[in-house]
């Protein structure tokens, strides 16, 4: 199966995603984990010209954004899949849709025209949405950030409702958890949703 976790930073999700992990490899499964934007050589270039680089044209952020998940898809998701691991990602193409499509205001429908064809239309089975105020995730989160988590509350709330948006549209596939539950409470829920497909 391939389970993404998403939610503004702050939200605990690489810790929901680590979890996970642990927990299926406690069963026996092969485990791939990954984060975006990055995980390949490329990937990781991409990232530093995203997330340390001088301010882009959003559609140029966009692109880039799809351009390091298509490699990711292409050299470790689809690989991990066929080979009939599980994937475990740390963001995936529901933060574009939030990020970009929504508090970029590019469009979550153009956005997501875009990254279903640098993906080839492979989406999660199940992605988790850790929701919490964006302030108290400011707080929790503490450093300075990245240059998108500079962009203010404004943006970040924006986010949020983009993110809200998103478990309302895929509510077969989008479960949205509560994120200021206890971490190991938000694991046993997320267990409990995968059962069936671990
Ligand atoms: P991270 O802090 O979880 O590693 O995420 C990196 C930053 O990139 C975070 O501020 C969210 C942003 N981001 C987007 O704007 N669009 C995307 O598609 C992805 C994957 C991340």
């Amino acid at each position: 199966m391939f389970v993404s976790f998403e939610g503004v930073d702050g939200s605990g999700k690489s810790t929901q995603a680590q979890l996970l992990r642990e927990w299926l490899e406690g069963l026996g499964r092969g485990v791939v984990a990954c984060r975006e934007p990055g995980g390949t050589a490329l990937g990781e270039r991409i990232r530093d010209l995203l997330l340390a680089g001088a301010a882009m044209a959003p559609w140029a952020e966009a692109a880039l954004f799809a351009a390091a998940r298509a490699e990711l898809v292409a050299e470790v998701i689809r690989p991990a899949l066929a080979r009939g691991e599980h994937v475990v990602c740390d963001r995936y193409v529901d933060s574009s849709l939030a990020y970009q499509g929504v508090a970029r205001g590019l469009g979550v429908e153009r956005v997501l025209q875009l990254n279903l064809i640098a993906t080839e239309a492979l989406l999660p089975d199940r992605t988790f949405l850790l929701l919490i105020d964006p302030v108290e995730a400011r707080r929790r989160a503490g450093a300075e950030g990245d240059r998108i988590e500079r962009e203010g509350s404004a943006f970040q709330h924006a986010v949020d409702r983009g993110y809200r948006d998103l478990a309302d549209r895929f509510r077969e596939r989008v479960v949205a958890v509560d994120a200021a539950r206890a971490p190991g409470a938000i694991a046993s829920i997320v267990r409990g949703e995968l059962r069936d497909l671990a």
